[in-house]
């Protein structure tokens, strides 16, 4: 088996710096090496520690210019609704009705899927993320598209078929039992193949009728190995529609935990407007939220409250998610930029360190995927990047001045997008490789 060696600083979190003290989270070594096997992180630490034991036959590779760090988790994104990114002027209901629904509808053509499937998982690797939690559309071969895609290039995905039986257009709707049976069959094909990973995805409580969502506890209860994506409190009218729907829970947290759908197993996008309450309960069951900032700016939503959120007397696991198309950008780095500036209107002022936690490791520990991907560590799959802080010319001059690590990789994450990017390996392979690299 050909052994190959990443030669470059790396950087990467390997603790919460939101409960831990910040020096203990972050590892910067200014000249690195990561030894790959088979798919695997073998060996990770100074170059001077590590390259007078590698054996003559492991090719090292340069990246001089760049940071190696592990690749971005989006734990919160659509793959049907890339067509639909930029969308004028609607916030939350009449975005889903307008836009998104339309769009969805046409991924009951599998020929379509699969062309956006492939461009989906292209454009994630140009970003630099190697894993992501993905909605599909209620349609099983837009499940099949996506995984397909991912299972070629050997990326490891967590993806389901939307769950949705009520008030939105027939196209997209299906019914309790179809999609209890359709999701039962798509785990049953995919949850253990490659690296592909279920996600039971029911839209939200306001298009799934009581018996569907207790069907998708169902299946919660029937497969322990599969997980869960969903979404809650994002935007005011859809809070007050989802208490008229379910008037008999006490709060929508409670909608979702009554069907069995709040566990550690739970990731939930946004949760912008969750009360002390609710986090209590997010917290106590397990359940993780995906924070979206740029979809949440984009469609007006509001501000996510991240120091409430993971305060220390109860802290709830975040993660973060791009949330195209609702989101604005592929980029976790931008993605990261505007998480920066909603904490900003709130007074908080996020740190390089914890950002790229969210980023990385703060997302894989909320899919449950920790003990694989968003660290560098021996025993890891080789998700890996290349990260070009002087990828620009302002980039260039900004570096030029920053005087510690934290100052560049702050900048990075603010200024840096997509052409930062010069490298993408996923399970020890380079599935991207920047036209200048
Ligand atoms: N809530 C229910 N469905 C969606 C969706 O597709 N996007 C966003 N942003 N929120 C949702
Ligand atoms: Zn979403």
């Amino acid at each position: 088996m050909n052994k190959l060696a990443l030669r470059g600083s790396l950087f990467y979190v390997r603790d919460d710096p939101f409960l831990n003290p910040p020096e203990d989270c972050a590892v910067y070594e200014p000249d690195g090496i990561i030894v790959i096997e088979g798919g695997k992180i073998s060996g990770v630490g100074g170059a001077a520690e590590i390259l007078p034991a590698l054996p003559d036959d492991v090719e090292v590779r340069r990246h001089a210019r760049s940071i190696l760090m592990p690749g971005f988790v989006d734990a919160h994104i659509h793959y049907p609704q890339v067509e639909i990114i930029g969308s004028y002027g609607t916030q939350l209901l009449e975005w889903l009705n307008k836009y998104t629904f339309p769009t969805e509808a046409k991924f009951n053509d599998e020929a379509h899927a699969k062309r956006i499937a492939e461009f989906f998982v292209a454009e994630l690797f140009r970003n630099g993320t190697t894993s992501a939690s993905v909605f599909c559309t209620s349609a099983p071969g837009s499940v099949r598209a996506i995984f397909e895609a991912a299972q070629a290039r050997n990326m490891l995905i967590l993806a389901g078929k939307m769950m949705m039986d009520s008030h939105a257009p027939p196209a997209i709707l299906d019914t309790a039992q179809s999609s209890y049976d359709d999701s039962k069959t798509l785990i049953e094909r995919w949850r253990r193949r490659g690296r592909c990973l279920y996600t039971v995805t029911p839209r939200f409580a306001l298009t799934s009728s009581p018996r569907q969502l207790e069907l998708a506890g169902a299946l919660m209860h029937e497969f322990a190995d599969v997980r869960l994506q969903s979404h809650i409190s994002e935007n005011l009218a859809e809070i007050a529609r989802a208490k008229e729907l379910y008037p008999q829970r006490e709060h929508y947290t409670d909608i979702y935990e009554y069907y069995g759908l709040l566990d550690e197993r739970a990731i939930y996008g946004h949760g912008v407007h969750l009360s002390e309450e609710e986090l209590r309960r997010f917290h106590e069951t397990g359940a993780n939220i995906a924070h979206c900032p740029t979809s949440n700016f984009f469609i007006g939503s509001g501000l996510f409250d991240i120091a409430k959120t993971k305060a220390e007397r109860r802290p709830v696991t975040v993660g973060l998610g791009t949330d195209v198309g609702g989101g604005t950008s592929f980029s976790m780095l931008q993605t990261m930029n505007e998480a920066y500036k909603m904490a900003q209107l709130r007074k908080i002022s996020l740190t390089a360190i914890q950002s790229f936690y969210l980023a990385t490791l703060g997302s894989a520990q909320a899919l449950g995927i920790a003990d694989r991907v968003g660290t560098l560590a021996v025993g890891h799959d080789a998700d890996i990047i290349a990260l070009d802080p002087r990828a620009t010319p302002l980039l260039e001059l900004r570096s030029e001045v920053a005087e510690s690590f934290e100052e560049l990789l702050f900048a990075l994450m603010i200024c840096a997008d997509d052409r930062a990017v010069e490298a993408t390996y996923v399970a020890g392979e380079a599935v991207y490789l920047r036209a200048s690299a």
